[in-house]
């Protein structure tokens, strides 16, 4: 990461955690900038500036961050809502549609995003794409038994995907809920976000797919001109 992608996404996620509010319940995403956002939080949180809040976590990593910042968790069983959530994206269009699953938690993300009264997101802006699957693969999370007979579904689609393999670990990557990752190419990107979404989580087999359409209330995109970075709104 450069250092100005690093600024871009702290000053993202800072302006994020900013518009959270004492009492609220909030979504905690996953990846490097919601982790930002996480810190701010807790920051916030720790100076008295904000009180009661509380976090439902989307990933083991969010658990472990809002623990290391002293953010309380709670489970979806124990709210009726969730006032906002704060969470990355892979990919975003000018209609606010994502790719998300880089980091292979879109499913607990689409759950608790998809839950929130407002739904921000948190990207540098080279993030922002024309049209999705033209920047980054679309991620599919797969039950292991199932992963030959989706693999031939998806390429009847017009997909080609691959099976995404562990770093510092032999074989392929185990999502947290113990299933596995496609990565899925399209050689024209996706014409159809909302079409495909629905599309690919039919197949039997797969539990969810990385397409976020017309789930994103706010969109923060991260700038840097020299060196200072600046925050604006999709
Ligand atoms: C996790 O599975 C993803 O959906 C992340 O939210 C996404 O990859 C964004 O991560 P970064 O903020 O690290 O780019």
């Amino acid at each position: 990461m450069t250092d100005a992608v690093k600024l871009m996404k702290q000053e993202v996620g800072r302006a994020a955690a900013n518009q959270v509010q004492s009492g609220s319940i909030v979504g905690l995403g996953t990846g490097s900038t919601t982790a930002y956002a996480i810190q701010f939080i807790g920051e916030r949180l720790k100076s008295g500036e904000i009180k009661d809040v509380k976090g439902i976590p989307t990933s083991f990593q969010a658990i472990v961050l809002a623990r290391d910042f002293g953010i309380p968790l709670i489970s979806l069983d124990e709210v009726d809502h969730i006032d906002v959530a704060i969470d990355g994206a892979d990919e975003v269009d000018p209609q606010k549609n994502l790719i998300k699953g880089g980091g292979a938690a879109h499913t607990q993300e689409k759950i608790v995003d998809s839950l929130a009264s407002k739904f921000i997101v948190v990207v540098d802006s080279g993030k922002l794409s024309s049209k999705l699957g033209t920047q980054f693969l679309l991620p599919v999370e797969v039950i292991p038994m199932a992963v030959t007979p989706v693999m031939r579904a998806i390429k009847a689609l017009g997909g080609q995907p691959e099976l995404r393999m562990g770093v510092k670990k032999a074989g392929p990557v185990v999502s947290d809920n113990g299933n596995l990752i496609l990565d899925v190419k399209f050689d024209q990107g996706i014409d159809d976000p909302a079409g495909l979404e629905k599309t690919l989580n039919n197949i039997p087999g797969v539990l969810e797919n990385g397409i976020f359409a017309n789930v994103a209330d706010e969109v923060l995109i991260g700038e840097v001109k020299g060196d200072q970075a600046t925050v604006r709104s999709m």
